[in-house]
């Protein structure tokens, strides 16, 4: 099924260098960029954007890393293109991704993990018009 998903490269994968290796990793597998820009994010955006996991304990911690930099926010589309990019990242803790995943391959912190993507349509949904008004 068609379908788009929002993925961000989060601060530690641009100040690695990284963008170049992670975008390639969605086109090789056939999906298509069809949107992306850099930016820093907002508090607001990001309360709003993780606004599920407010009461965790590592909110925080999660909020101001977000803040250390620039992040690069994409809409990312194709086939299946919700699951198939979840398995392209892996595990959002790089121990349990699979070593061809992103975080299996460049990660080594469960909060400094290098990429987000939405978790299902209706959050894709959500975080596309959040990060994508435009569109
Ligand atoms: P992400 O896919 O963006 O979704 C929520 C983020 O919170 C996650 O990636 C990690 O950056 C962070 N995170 C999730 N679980 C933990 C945890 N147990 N400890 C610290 N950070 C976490």
């Amino acid at each position: 099924m068609f379908e788009r998903t929002l993925v961000l490269i989060k601060p530690d994968g641009v100040q690695r260098k990284l963008m170049g290796k992670i975008i390639s990793c969605y086109e090789d597998k056939g999906l298509t960029i069809s949107a992306m820009k850099m930016l820093y994010a907002t508090n607001d955006i990001l309360q709003q954007h993780y606004i599920e996991h407010k009461n965790k304990t590592f909110f925080n911690e999660l909020i101001s890393y977000l803040l250390e930099g620039k992040i690069v926010a994409m809409i990312v589309e194709g086939n299946n293109a919700i699951n198939v990019v979840r398995k392209i990242n892996g595990a959002t803790d790089p121990l349990n991704a699979d070593m061809g995943s992103i975080r299996g391959r460049f990660g080594n912190d469960k909060t400094k993990n290098l990429v987000h993507s939405s978790d299902s349509i209706d959050t894709a949904q959500r975080e596309l018009t959040l990060w994508f008004p435009e569109f």
